[in-house]
Protein backbone atom coordinates (compact mmCIF):
# COMPACT_ATOMS: atom_id res chain seq x y z
CA UNK A 1 0.00 0.00 0.00
CA UNK A 2 2.72 2.44 0.83
CA UNK A 3 4.32 2.14 -2.45
CA UNK A 4 0.91 2.35 -4.01
CA UNK A 5 0.30 5.88 -2.08
CA UNK A 6 3.80 6.92 -3.34
CA UNK A 7 3.26 6.47 -6.56
CA UNK A 8 -0.50 7.99 -6.28
CA UNK A 9 0.92 11.17 -4.79
CA UNK A 10 3.89 10.95 -7.28
CA UNK A 11 2.03 11.01 -10.27
CA UNK A 12 -1.10 13.28 -8.86
CA UNK A 13 0.65 16.94 -8.94
CA UNK A 14 1.66 16.30 -12.73
CA UNK A 15 -1.66 15.44 -13.80
CA UNK A 16 -3.44 17.95 -12.03
CA UNK A 17 -0.93 20.42 -13.22
CA UNK A 18 -2.54 19.52 -17.17
CA UNK A 19 -5.90 20.52 -15.98
CA UNK A 20 -5.42 23.64 -13.38
CA UNK A 21 -3.83 26.77 -15.23
CA UNK A 22 -0.64 28.06 -13.54
CA UNK A 23 -1.40 31.35 -11.00
CA UNK A 24 0.23 34.25 -12.81
CA UNK A 25 0.69 36.55 -10.30
CA UNK A 26 -0.83 39.75 -11.22
CA UNK A 27 -3.83 38.67 -12.88
CA UNK A 28 -7.83 38.75 -12.04
CA UNK A 29 -10.83 36.38 -12.69
CA UNK A 30 -12.83 37.26 -16.00
CA UNK A 31 -15.42 40.04 -15.50
CA UNK A 32 -13.55 41.44 -12.64
CA UNK A 33 -14.83 45.12 -11.93
CA UNK A 34 -11.68 47.89 -12.36
CA UNK A 35 -12.93 51.30 -10.85
CA UNK A 36 -12.03 54.72 -9.18
CA UNK A 37 -13.01 56.67 -6.06
CA UNK A 38 -13.86 60.21 -4.60
CA UNK A 39 -16.10 61.57 -2.48
CA UNK A 40 -18.52 64.72 -2.19
CA UNK A 41 -16.98 67.17 0.05
CA UNK A 42 -13.39 66.08 -1.38
CA UNK A 43 -14.56 67.19 -5.02
CA UNK A 44 -17.94 68.85 -5.52
CA UNK A 45 -17.02 72.19 -4.62
CA UNK A 46 -20.41 74.29 -5.08
CA UNK A 47 -20.94 74.32 -1.00
CA UNK A 48 -23.72 76.57 -1.22
CA UNK A 49 -25.31 75.74 -4.64
CA UNK A 50 -28.71 74.30 -5.35
CA UNK A 51 -30.37 74.70 -1.65
CA UNK A 52 -27.37 72.74 -0.10
CA UNK A 53 -26.84 73.08 3.26
CA UNK A 54 -23.90 73.21 5.70
CA UNK A 55 -22.35 70.29 6.72
CA UNK A 56 -19.66 69.70 9.61
CA UNK A 57 -16.75 70.12 7.27
CA UNK A 58 -18.11 73.36 6.11
CA UNK A 59 -17.73 74.53 9.36
CA UNK A 60 -14.90 72.70 10.73
CA UNK A 61 -12.63 73.83 7.71
CA UNK A 62 -13.15 77.49 8.76
CA UNK A 63 -11.78 76.91 12.14
CA UNK A 64 -8.04 79.01 11.95
CA UNK A 65 -5.37 76.32 12.39
CA UNK A 66 -7.74 72.97 11.48
CA UNK A 67 -6.51 72.63 7.85
CA UNK A 68 -3.64 72.87 6.36
CA UNK A 69 -3.06 76.20 4.74
CA UNK A 70 -6.58 77.39 5.56
CA UNK A 71 -7.69 75.10 2.61
CA UNK A 72 -11.37 74.26 2.38
CA UNK A 73 -13.74 71.95 -0.20
CA UNK A 74 -16.13 75.32 -1.44
CA UNK A 75 -14.66 75.05 -5.00
CA UNK A 76 -12.30 71.70 -4.27
CA UNK A 77 -12.62 70.29 -8.29
CA UNK A 78 -15.80 71.16 -8.87
CA UNK A 79 -17.20 68.46 -10.10
CA UNK A 80 -20.71 69.77 -9.09
CA UNK A 81 -20.22 71.43 -12.53
CA UNK A 82 -17.51 69.54 -13.98
CA UNK A 83 -19.04 65.86 -14.10
CA UNK A 84 -19.36 64.93 -17.02
CA UNK A 85 -15.44 65.64 -17.84
CA UNK A 86 -15.11 62.87 -14.77
CA UNK A 87 -17.36 60.77 -16.78
CA UNK A 88 -14.87 61.30 -19.43
CA UNK A 89 -11.71 60.64 -17.44
CA UNK A 90 -13.56 56.98 -16.20
CA UNK A 91 -14.30 56.17 -19.80
CA UNK A 92 -10.91 56.99 -20.91
CA UNK A 93 -8.94 55.22 -18.52
CA UNK A 94 -11.49 52.04 -19.39
CA UNK A 95 -12.70 51.98 -16.42
CA UNK A 96 -16.66 50.20 -15.32
CA UNK A 97 -17.12 51.14 -11.94
CA UNK A 98 -17.12 54.71 -9.99
CA UNK A 99 -17.33 54.89 -6.26
CA UNK A 100 -18.68 58.94 -5.39
CA UNK A 101 -20.23 59.50 -2.60
CA UNK A 102 -23.74 61.67 -2.11
CA UNK A 103 -23.84 64.88 -0.18
CA UNK A 104 -26.25 64.09 2.15
CA UNK A 105 -26.62 68.16 2.93
CA UNK A 106 -27.81 68.33 -0.77
CA UNK A 107 -30.75 66.19 -0.19
CA UNK A 108 -32.04 66.75 2.94
CA UNK A 109 -29.93 70.80 3.64
CA UNK A 110 -30.54 70.55 7.82
CA UNK A 111 -30.68 66.52 8.01
CA UNK A 112 -34.41 66.12 8.72
CA UNK A 113 -37.59 66.76 6.40
CA UNK A 114 -38.18 66.38 2.66
CA UNK A 115 -35.78 66.11 -0.02
CA UNK A 116 -34.38 68.88 -1.89
CA UNK A 117 -35.25 68.32 -5.69
CA UNK A 118 -32.31 69.56 -6.88
CA UNK A 119 -29.76 68.23 -4.77
CA UNK A 120 -31.61 64.95 -6.14
CA UNK A 121 -30.80 66.24 -9.61
CA UNK A 122 -27.77 66.22 -9.69
CA UNK A 123 -27.49 62.71 -8.55
CA UNK A 124 -29.40 61.75 -10.93
CA UNK A 125 -27.70 63.46 -14.11
CA UNK A 126 -24.47 61.58 -12.90
CA UNK A 127 -26.00 58.33 -12.43
CA UNK A 128 -27.20 58.99 -16.28
CA UNK A 129 -24.22 59.85 -17.91
CA UNK A 130 -22.32 57.36 -16.19
CA UNK A 131 -24.50 54.32 -17.46
CA UNK A 132 -24.70 56.10 -20.64
CA UNK A 133 -21.02 55.65 -20.46
CA UNK A 134 -21.53 51.68 -19.88
CA UNK A 135 -19.91 52.63 -16.03
CA UNK A 136 -21.05 51.33 -13.04
CA UNK A 137 -22.65 54.34 -10.16
CA UNK A 138 -21.68 52.75 -6.79
CA UNK A 139 -22.54 55.39 -4.33
CA UNK A 140 -21.60 55.59 -0.67
CA UNK A 141 -24.09 57.75 1.30
CA UNK A 142 -22.17 59.13 4.31
CA UNK A 143 -18.64 59.96 3.47
CA UNK A 144 -18.27 62.53 6.61
CA UNK A 145 -20.25 65.26 5.87
CA UNK A 146 -22.97 65.00 8.32
CA UNK A 147 -25.43 68.30 8.62
CA UNK A 148 -24.27 70.89 10.35
CA UNK A 149 -28.10 70.86 12.40
CA UNK A 150 -27.60 67.33 13.07
CA UNK A 151 -24.15 67.59 14.58
CA UNK A 152 -25.62 70.70 16.48
CA UNK A 153 -28.10 68.51 18.09
CA UNK A 154 -25.62 66.21 19.56
CA UNK A 155 -24.18 64.29 16.16
CA UNK A 156 -23.09 60.87 16.07
CA UNK A 157 -23.30 60.45 19.97
CA UNK A 158 -26.86 60.81 19.79
CA UNK A 159 -29.20 58.19 18.96
CA UNK A 160 -31.50 59.70 16.71
CA UNK A 161 -29.11 60.61 14.21
CA UNK A 162 -29.23 56.69 13.54
CA UNK A 163 -32.57 57.41 12.74
CA UNK A 164 -32.12 60.50 10.75
CA UNK A 165 -29.65 58.65 8.39
CA UNK A 166 -32.45 56.06 7.87
CA UNK A 167 -34.95 58.06 6.36
CA UNK A 168 -32.17 59.56 4.04
CA UNK A 169 -31.22 55.99 3.22
CA UNK A 170 -34.90 55.82 2.41
CA UNK A 171 -34.91 59.35 0.13
CA UNK A 172 -32.14 57.97 -1.62
CA UNK A 173 -33.11 54.29 -2.31
CA UNK A 174 -36.93 55.86 -3.75
CA UNK A 175 -35.09 58.47 -5.71
CA UNK A 176 -31.91 56.63 -7.35
CA UNK A 177 -33.16 52.42 -6.74
CA UNK A 178 -34.33 52.68 -10.16
CA UNK A 179 -30.99 53.37 -11.62
CA UNK A 180 -28.51 52.15 -8.79
CA UNK A 181 -28.69 48.49 -7.87
CA UNK A 182 -25.34 48.79 -5.46
CA UNK A 183 -25.06 51.26 -2.34
CA UNK A 184 -22.60 51.71 0.10
CA UNK A 185 -24.03 52.71 3.66
CA UNK A 186 -21.03 54.40 5.04
CA UNK A 187 -16.95 55.40 4.72
CA UNK A 188 -14.82 54.42 6.89
CA UNK A 189 -16.80 54.30 10.62
CA UNK A 190 -13.58 53.67 11.97
CA UNK A 191 -11.82 56.70 10.44
CA UNK A 192 -14.65 59.21 10.92
CA UNK A 193 -15.29 58.25 14.67
CA UNK A 194 -11.90 58.30 15.90
CA UNK A 195 -10.43 61.29 14.36
CA UNK A 196 -13.74 63.06 14.41
CA UNK A 197 -14.64 62.68 18.25
CA UNK A 198 -11.77 61.27 20.21
CA UNK A 199 -8.88 62.96 18.53
CA UNK A 200 -10.78 66.28 17.11
CA UNK A 201 -8.15 66.39 14.00
CA UNK A 202 -11.37 65.82 12.26
CA UNK A 203 -15.07 67.48 11.90
CA UNK A 204 -16.91 68.02 14.02
CA UNK A 205 -13.36 68.54 16.06
CA UNK A 206 -14.47 66.76 19.56
CA UNK A 207 -11.94 65.49 21.99
CA UNK A 208 -14.36 63.28 24.00
CA UNK A 209 -13.72 59.14 24.12
CA UNK A 210 -16.89 58.57 25.91
CA UNK A 211 -18.67 60.56 22.60
CA UNK A 212 -16.53 58.02 20.46
CA UNK A 213 -18.13 54.92 21.99
CA UNK A 214 -21.89 56.58 21.75
CA UNK A 215 -20.79 57.66 18.13
CA UNK A 216 -19.53 54.16 17.23
CA UNK A 217 -22.67 52.30 18.48
CA UNK A 218 -25.27 54.97 16.58
CA UNK A 219 -22.83 54.62 13.49
CA UNK A 220 -23.85 50.72 13.81
CA UNK A 221 -27.54 50.83 14.80
CA UNK A 222 -27.70 53.05 11.64
CA UNK A 223 -26.12 50.40 9.21
CA UNK A 224 -28.79 48.04 10.52
CA UNK A 225 -31.52 50.62 10.30
CA UNK A 226 -30.54 52.18 6.90
CA UNK A 227 -29.98 48.67 5.66
CA UNK A 228 -33.49 48.06 6.21
CA UNK A 229 -35.03 51.22 5.41
CA UNK A 230 -33.65 50.74 1.81
CA UNK A 231 -34.56 47.02 1.42
CA UNK A 232 -38.03 47.45 2.37
CA UNK A 233 -37.86 50.38 -0.82
CA UNK A 234 -36.62 47.95 -2.59
CA UNK A 235 -35.57 44.09 -1.48
CA UNK A 236 -33.17 43.79 -4.67
CA UNK A 237 -31.07 46.46 -4.05
CA UNK A 238 -27.66 45.06 -2.92
CA UNK A 239 -26.92 47.19 0.63
CA UNK A 240 -23.56 47.25 1.41
CA UNK A 241 -20.48 49.37 3.66
CA UNK A 242 -16.83 50.40 3.08
CA UNK A 243 -14.84 49.77 6.40
CA UNK A 244 -11.06 51.10 6.74
CA UNK A 245 -8.82 48.02 7.86
CA UNK A 246 -5.30 47.37 8.49
CA UNK A 247 -3.21 44.64 9.86
CA UNK A 248 -2.30 45.12 13.34
CA UNK A 249 1.33 44.16 13.77
CA UNK A 250 2.94 43.66 17.88
CA UNK A 251 5.82 45.42 17.65
CA UNK A 252 7.93 42.40 19.49
CA UNK A 253 7.28 39.11 19.97
CA UNK A 254 6.22 39.50 23.98
CA UNK A 255 2.78 38.44 25.22
CA UNK A 256 2.21 41.74 26.28
CA UNK A 257 2.57 43.37 22.87
CA UNK A 258 0.68 40.51 21.19
CA UNK A 259 -2.51 40.61 23.53
CA UNK A 260 -2.27 44.52 22.66
CA UNK A 261 -2.39 43.77 18.94
CA UNK A 262 -5.29 41.33 19.47
CA UNK A 263 -6.98 43.91 21.09
CA UNK A 264 -6.65 46.72 18.28
CA UNK A 265 -7.97 44.10 16.04
CA UNK A 266 -10.89 44.05 18.04
CA UNK A 267 -11.17 48.08 18.23
CA UNK A 268 -10.31 48.90 14.92
CA UNK A 269 -11.13 45.72 12.52
CA UNK A 270 -13.56 44.12 14.14
CA UNK A 271 -15.94 47.23 15.87
CA UNK A 272 -17.05 47.78 12.74
CA UNK A 273 -17.69 44.91 10.41
CA UNK A 274 -18.22 42.69 12.35
CA UNK A 275 -20.82 44.11 15.01
CA UNK A 276 -22.94 45.21 12.12
CA UNK A 277 -22.95 41.60 10.88
CA UNK A 278 -23.62 39.72 13.87
CA UNK A 279 -25.18 42.25 15.90
CA UNK A 280 -22.59 42.00 18.80
CA UNK A 281 -19.91 44.04 19.73
CA UNK A 282 -16.41 41.74 19.85
CA UNK A 283 -15.56 41.10 23.69
CA UNK A 284 -12.53 42.03 25.24
CA UNK A 285 -12.42 45.81 24.68
CA UNK A 286 -15.23 47.84 26.93
CA UNK A 287 -15.65 46.46 30.59
CA UNK A 288 -18.00 43.70 30.01
CA UNK A 289 -20.15 45.46 32.86
CA UNK A 290 -19.81 48.65 31.66
CA UNK A 291 -20.30 48.60 27.97
CA UNK A 292 -23.83 48.67 27.48
CA UNK A 293 -24.20 52.26 29.33
CA UNK A 294 -21.01 53.31 27.46
CA UNK A 295 -22.69 52.65 24.51
CA UNK A 296 -25.97 53.74 25.19
CA UNK A 297 -26.62 49.99 24.45
CA UNK A 298 -30.38 48.68 25.06
CA UNK A 299 -32.59 45.88 25.05
CA UNK A 300 -33.01 44.70 21.07
CA UNK A 301 -30.20 47.00 19.83
CA UNK A 302 -28.86 43.36 18.55
CA UNK A 303 -31.32 43.02 16.43
CA UNK A 304 -31.43 46.73 15.68
CA UNK A 305 -27.89 47.10 14.34
CA UNK A 306 -27.68 44.16 12.63
CA UNK A 307 -27.43 43.34 8.83
CA UNK A 308 -26.57 41.08 6.69
CA UNK A 309 -24.59 43.27 4.17
CA UNK A 310 -24.82 42.07 0.97
CA UNK A 311 -21.11 42.68 0.11
CA UNK A 312 -18.08 44.35 1.68
CA UNK A 313 -15.95 47.24 1.29
CA UNK A 314 -12.42 47.34 2.14
CA UNK A 315 -10.07 50.19 2.25
CA UNK A 316 -6.49 49.49 2.49
CA UNK A 317 -3.68 51.64 2.45
CA UNK A 318 -1.01 50.44 5.23
CA UNK A 319 -0.14 48.30 8.27
CA UNK A 320 -0.20 49.64 11.86
CA UNK A 321 2.66 48.58 14.77
CA UNK A 322 0.98 48.09 18.23
CA UNK A 323 3.07 47.67 21.34
CA UNK A 324 1.37 47.56 24.98
CA UNK A 325 1.00 50.99 26.99
CA UNK A 326 -1.67 50.41 29.31
CA UNK A 327 -2.59 53.92 28.87
CA UNK A 328 -5.39 55.43 30.39
CA UNK A 329 -8.35 56.22 28.32
CA UNK A 330 -10.86 58.44 29.38
CA UNK A 331 -13.13 55.63 29.48
CA UNK A 332 -13.65 53.81 32.67
CA UNK A 333 -12.02 50.45 32.87
CA UNK A 334 -10.28 50.86 29.62
CA UNK A 335 -6.26 51.06 28.85
CA UNK A 336 -5.11 51.52 25.56
CA UNK A 337 -2.29 50.36 23.74
CA UNK A 338 0.24 52.54 21.71
CA UNK A 339 0.19 52.31 18.37
CA UNK A 340 1.69 53.94 15.34
CA UNK A 341 0.71 54.08 11.56
CA UNK A 342 4.56 54.11 9.78
CA UNK A 343 6.98 53.04 11.56
CA UNK A 344 10.85 51.80 11.19
CA UNK A 345 12.83 52.62 7.98
CA UNK A 346 10.47 51.02 5.41
CA UNK A 347 9.94 52.79 2.25
CA UNK A 348 6.40 55.59 2.40
CA UNK A 349 4.75 57.64 -0.06
CA UNK A 350 4.67 61.30 0.42
CA UNK A 351 2.02 61.39 2.88
CA UNK A 352 4.81 59.26 5.25
CA UNK A 353 2.72 56.00 5.07
CA UNK A 354 4.03 52.64 4.46
CA UNK A 355 4.37 51.03 1.15
CA UNK A 356 3.64 47.54 2.67
CA UNK A 357 1.42 45.01 -0.05
CA UNK A 358 1.37 42.19 1.97
CA UNK A 359 -0.62 43.84 4.81
CA UNK A 360 -3.24 44.34 1.81
CA UNK A 361 -2.82 40.34 1.38
CA UNK A 362 -3.04 39.56 5.27
CA UNK A 363 -6.10 41.71 5.94
CA UNK A 364 -8.14 40.49 3.10
CA UNK A 365 -7.07 36.71 4.79
CA UNK A 366 -8.45 38.28 8.06
CA UNK A 367 -11.59 40.17 7.02
CA UNK A 368 -12.64 37.11 4.95
CA UNK A 369 -12.79 35.07 8.52
CA UNK A 370 -15.11 37.39 9.47
CA UNK A 371 -17.15 38.46 6.25
CA UNK A 372 -17.03 34.78 4.95
CA UNK A 373 -18.58 34.19 1.65
CA UNK A 374 -19.87 37.83 1.04
CA UNK A 375 -18.28 39.17 -2.40
CA UNK A 376 -15.87 42.19 -1.37
CA UNK A 377 -15.11 45.06 -3.24
CA UNK A 378 -12.20 46.90 -2.58
CA UNK A 379 -13.59 50.40 -2.42
CA UNK A 380 -10.03 52.58 -1.87
CA UNK A 381 -6.13 52.03 -2.50
CA UNK A 382 -3.93 54.02 -3.63
CA UNK A 383 -0.73 56.47 -2.46
CA UNK A 384 -0.05 60.37 -2.49
CA UNK A 385 2.95 61.60 -4.79
CA UNK A 386 2.85 65.41 -4.96
CA UNK A 387 4.53 65.28 -8.12
CA UNK A 388 3.20 68.10 -10.94
CA UNK A 389 3.70 68.50 -14.63
CA UNK A 390 6.75 68.89 -16.37
CA UNK A 391 7.35 71.58 -18.90
CA UNK A 392 5.84 69.74 -21.51
CA UNK A 393 2.59 69.33 -19.07
CA UNK A 394 2.90 65.57 -18.69
CA UNK A 395 3.12 63.88 -15.33
CA UNK A 396 5.34 61.51 -14.53
CA UNK A 397 4.48 59.80 -11.16
CA UNK A 398 6.37 56.15 -11.78
CA UNK A 399 6.12 55.43 -7.62
CA UNK A 400 2.27 55.44 -8.46
CA UNK A 401 2.61 52.94 -10.24
CA UNK A 402 4.99 51.31 -8.42
CA UNK A 403 2.46 51.61 -5.81
CA UNK A 404 -0.19 50.28 -7.27
CA UNK A 405 1.22 46.94 -8.97
CA UNK A 406 2.81 45.44 -5.88
CA UNK A 407 -0.78 46.09 -4.06
CA UNK A 408 -2.57 44.37 -7.08
CA UNK A 409 -0.15 41.79 -7.67
CA UNK A 410 -0.51 41.29 -3.60
CA UNK A 411 -4.57 41.49 -3.80
CA UNK A 412 -4.41 38.82 -7.23
CA UNK A 413 -2.50 36.25 -4.70
CA UNK A 414 -5.49 37.09 -2.12
CA UNK A 415 -8.35 36.08 -4.94
CA UNK A 416 -6.14 33.46 -6.33
CA UNK A 417 -6.36 32.02 -2.30
CA UNK A 418 -9.71 31.91 -2.13
CA UNK A 419 -10.51 35.71 -0.91
CA UNK A 420 -13.85 36.16 -3.06
CA UNK A 421 -13.03 40.18 -4.18
CA UNK A 422 -14.69 40.90 -7.22
CA UNK A 423 -13.57 44.68 -7.78
CA UNK A 424 -11.01 47.44 -6.88
CA UNK A 425 -11.36 51.27 -6.66
CA UNK A 426 -8.27 53.02 -7.19
CA UNK A 427 -8.21 56.14 -4.21
CA UNK A 428 -8.61 58.48 -6.36
CA UNK A 429 -9.70 59.13 -9.64
CA UNK A 430 -8.25 62.79 -9.41
CA UNK A 431 -6.32 64.80 -6.50
CA UNK A 432 -8.83 66.47 -4.48
CA UNK A 433 -9.13 68.05 -0.73
CA UNK A 434 -7.79 65.64 1.57
CA UNK A 435 -8.65 66.68 4.57
CA UNK A 436 -6.93 68.09 7.61
CA UNK A 437 -4.01 68.05 4.68
CA UNK A 438 -6.06 70.30 2.39
CA UNK A 439 -4.52 69.76 -1.04
CA UNK A 440 -1.18 69.14 -0.46
CA UNK A 441 -1.26 65.52 -0.73
CA UNK A 442 -1.74 64.28 -4.14
CA UNK A 443 -3.46 61.26 -4.17
CA UNK A 444 -5.05 61.35 -7.70
CA UNK A 445 -4.52 59.17 -11.24
CA UNK A 446 -5.77 62.67 -12.32
CA UNK A 447 -3.53 66.03 -12.03
CA UNK A 448 -6.05 68.67 -11.23
CA UNK A 449 -4.39 72.16 -11.37
CA UNK A 450 -6.59 73.94 -8.79
CA UNK A 451 -5.67 76.84 -9.38
CA UNK A 452 -6.55 77.19 -13.04
CA UNK A 453 -9.97 76.32 -13.11
CA UNK A 454 -9.39 72.79 -12.17
CA UNK A 455 -8.00 71.30 -15.24
CA UNK A 456 -7.57 67.47 -15.53
CA UNK A 457 -4.95 65.81 -17.09
CA UNK A 458 -4.35 61.85 -17.07
CA UNK A 459 -0.78 61.29 -15.06
CA UNK A 460 1.51 58.43 -16.25
CA UNK A 461 -0.21 56.25 -13.31
CA UNK A 462 -3.57 57.02 -15.15
CA UNK A 463 -2.71 56.13 -18.47
CA UNK A 464 -1.17 52.70 -16.91
CA UNK A 465 -3.92 51.70 -15.03
CA UNK A 466 -6.04 52.58 -18.22
CA UNK A 467 -4.06 49.46 -19.71
CA UNK A 468 -3.90 47.16 -16.59
CA UNK A 469 -8.23 47.67 -16.84
CA UNK A 470 -8.10 46.73 -20.13
CA UNK A 471 -5.72 43.77 -20.25
CA UNK A 472 -7.35 42.43 -16.63
CA UNK A 473 -4.16 41.94 -15.54
CA UNK A 474 -0.88 44.16 -13.96
CA UNK A 475 2.04 45.37 -16.89
C1 LIG B 1 -9.72 57.25 3.12
C2 LIG B 1 -10.87 58.16 2.88
O1 LIG B 1 -12.05 57.44 2.67
C3 LIG B 1 -10.64 59.19 1.81
O2 LIG B 1 -11.60 60.18 1.97
C4 LIG B 1 -9.23 59.72 1.88
O3 LIG B 1 -9.01 60.77 1.00
C5 LIG B 1 -8.26 58.59 1.61
N1 LIG B 1 -8.45 57.56 2.60
C6 LIG B 1 -6.80 59.00 1.62
O4 LIG B 1 -6.43 59.42 2.88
Amino acid sequence: TSALALGAATLAPAAHAKKAKKFVEGTFPEGFIWGAATAAYQVEGAWNEDGKGESIWDRFTLVPGKILNGDTGRVACDSYHKYLEDVALLKAMNLKSYRFSTAWTRIQPDGTGPANQKGLDYYSRLTDALLEAGIRPLPTLYHWDLPQELEDRGGWPVRDTAQRFADYADIMARALGDRIENWSLFNESKAFTQIGYWQGAWAPGRKDPLAFFKATHTVNLAHGMGFKAMKAVNPKLKIGSVFDVSPQIASTESEADKAAAVFMDKLSNLWFVQSVLTGAYPEGVLPADRQNELLGFLPSDDKLMQADLDFIGINYYSRTRVWDAQKPSGVPGLLLPDTEWAFGDHEKTDFGWDIYPQGFYDILKRMQAVTGSRPIEITENGAAYNVGPDATGAIHDPKRIAYYKGHLDALSRAIHDGVPVRGYHAWSLMDNFEWAAGYSQRFGLTYVDFANDQKRTIKDSGKWYAQVAKANRTI
